[in-house]
């Protein structure tokens, strides 16, 4: 069975048949995974902040939040950021969320868009979960990293090292020169505190600046949550650990 790493979301190609997993660890998928293990009960990913606005205002806000960033601050009239930190029990109190960000929630859509069935979404939170669903399953797997606006992001790249290094050790499973190579620096980066590294990383360095640091300890921790969030018909919900 293949397992594919695409670094960057414009190479996505032919995703037909197999399943699909995308990461965005600072910080999209890491709240996401943080808000639905806090009670909320599903998360509308949508990408532009107008069009979370106006779903906002059409739902209201007794059931919906709606959360995001642009530049990494929260919109303005938006309820939430996308700092993992503010997704608490008491924040989202039973609420769905409409969640819109800058690359994480429109590479969700756009691989939803090439018909992928099942797609699940991945941080270092889930990521040992998420290599066993991979496993269980047995279907040729696609992992993609959302990156930051087109560019290479190491901690995605990282994660789905840390996916595809235990996936590819299962006997019948063949990694691609992606796979095999995040799965290379995971080998190199995978012992180290994983905070510590994406203090050097292009997004990470970018959240210290503005005041996010923080964030980087919530998303550095590895294999805290099973929780694994999977797209259902244009939103994400927790995946029932029966199916
Ligand atoms: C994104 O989707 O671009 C992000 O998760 C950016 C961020 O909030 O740090």
């Amino acid at each position: 069975m293949e397992l594919d790493v695409i670094f960057l979301p414009s190479g996505l190609g032919n995703l037909l048949g197999r399943t699909a997993v995308v990461i965005d660890v600072l910080r999209a998928t890491t709240t996401i995974i943080t808000a639905l293990q806090n009670g909320c009960p599903e998360i509308l990913p949508v990408e532009l902040s107008e069009e979370a606005s106006a779903l906002a205002r059409k739902f209201g806000r007794e059931t919906h939040l709606v959360g995001g960033e642009r530049k990494g601050f929260k919109v303005e009239g938006f309820d939430l950021g996308n700092s993992p930190a503010e997704y608490t029990p008491a924040a989202i109190a039973g609420r769905k969320v409409i969640l819109c960000t800058t690359n994480g929630t429109g590479v969700v859509k756009r691989v939803a868009a090439a018909q992928v069935k099942p797609i699940y979404l991945a941080a270092f939170l889930n990521a040992p979960a998420v290599a066993e669903r991979i496993i269980k399953e047995g279907n040729p797997t696609t992992v993609v990293c959302a990156g930051r606006e087109e560019a290479f992001s190491l901690e995605d790249v990282l994660c789905a090292g840390a996916i595809a290094t235990r996936v590819l050790a299962h006997t019948g499973w063949r990694g691609t020169d992606g796979a095999r190579a995040a799965a290379t620096l995971w080998e190199k980066f995978g012992g180290q505190d994983l905070a510590e590294v994406f203090t050097q990383t292009d997004h990470g360095r970018y959240l210290v600046s503005i005041g996010f640091g923080e964030d980087l300890t919530l998303a550095g921790r590895l294999g805290t949550h099973d929780l694994i969030p999977v797209w259902r018909e244009g939103r994400v919900l927790a995946l029932d650990e029966n199916e």
